[in-house]
């Protein structure tokens, strides 16, 4: 019973009537705004490869993330660039480090507002890894009391939810037994479970100055050739206690996100990352790309292979958006 009597065109002729045949639709409520923040107050520095971010202080961010807020998105995620780095990244884990005195401040100052806290030290090391460093190799073990001390200073701060980076193996269990035995057993957890070894990544090393000084980050990144290792990881973060698992970057791995989504019954996130932000607003720069058309398609993709959160620069752009289609 195919042509003429099929005839998929049927439903495409009105905007009604696709919209009521629309089987995926995005809303602000599906949204996390990523924040780099900064030392000092009344600073706002641009990141020269991310075309619209930057870096702020914590006063200037309150009222970002206000903005932001009042879009309808419900949280941010918060990256920290500290004003002094060392080989342990010790300011990642201090009870005033810079993300910590901004949850503080965003918790007083909008409330309402998720706060979202990365918990990973590269941004605070001066060798650039996620995690601690030994004749040239990442340690294991020894990384993940960095991570939990990391993970606690941030839930003392008041953070909603935190959500470890480093792809270290059982740092979710690490982080779960440490925030349980210090008063936060409903401290969520979001795991970047599925986080592959992506150059999509550099302009946001540019950002944070997280770029590693030595090597790089495929003993502990994943293979973007993997797939079944992929889910091996979000099996093992699921055993562990994670809340929420993550696939990053998205684009580049929606049938990851999608495998993902068969096979969990845990919220699944997705990070459009940094260069993916950066491809569309450079090829929209010159003329190249419609932009706002290029990210709604771009996040209404990552929403159809499964994503039920995404994190994304273009979170504020994308809300404005979605409420000017609505008026
Ligand atoms: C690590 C971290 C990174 C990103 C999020 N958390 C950088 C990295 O792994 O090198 C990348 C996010 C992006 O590109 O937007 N703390």
């Amino acid at each position: 019973m195919g042509f003429p009597i099929q005839r998929l065109r049927r439903l495409r002729q009105t905007e009604p009537l696709r919209r009521m045949v629309r089987e995926t639709r995005l809303s602000p409520s599906d949204l996390v705004h990523p924040f780099f923040v900064t030392v000092g107050r009344d600073r706002r520095e641009a990141i020269p490869s991310m075309p619209g971010q930057y870096r702020l202080s914590q006063d200037l961010l309150a009222k970002e993330a206000a903005e932001v807020h009042a879009l309808g998105i419900p949280a941010v995620i918060l990256f920290g660039i500290p004003d002094r780095k060392d080989e342990r990244g010790t300011s990642a884990y201090v009870p005033d480090g810079v993300v910590q005195q901004a949850v503080r401040t965003l918790k007083d100052q909008v409330p309402g507002l998720l706060v979202m806290t990365d918990v990973c030290i590269d941004e605070y090391t001066t060798h650039g890894h996620c995690g601690l460093v030994e004749n040239g190799r990442i340690l294991n073990d020894e990384t993940l009391t960095c991570l939990r001390a990391m993970a606690r200073t941030l839930a003392e701060a008041g953070a909603d939810v935190v959500a470890p980076s480093d792809m270290m193996d059982g740092r979710v269990a690490a982080i779960r037994d440490e925030l349980d035995h210090a008063g936060f057993p409903d401290m969520p957890i979001m795991a970047y479970s599925a986080k592959f070894a992506s150059c999509f990544y550099a302009p946001f090393r540019d950002a944070a100055d997280s770029r590693p000084t030595f090597g790089d980050r495929q003993s502990y990144q994943m293979d973007p050739a993997n797939l079944r290792e992929a889910l091996r990881e979000i099996d093992l973060d699921v055993e562990e206690g994670a809340d929420i698992v993550m696939v990053k970057p998205a684009l580049p791995c929606l049938d990851v996100i999608a495998a993902a989504r068969s096979r969990v019954t845990l919220p699944i996130a997705a990070y459009q990352v940094s260069g993916e932000y950066s491809m569309i607003k450079a090829a929209a720069a010159n003329g190249w790309l419609d932009e706002p058309r290029a990210m709604m398609e771009s996040l209404l993709a990552i929403k159809r292979a499964g994503a039920d959160l995404i994190v994304t620069y273009f979170a504020r752009a994308a809300a404005r958006v979605l409420h000017d289609s609505f008026s």
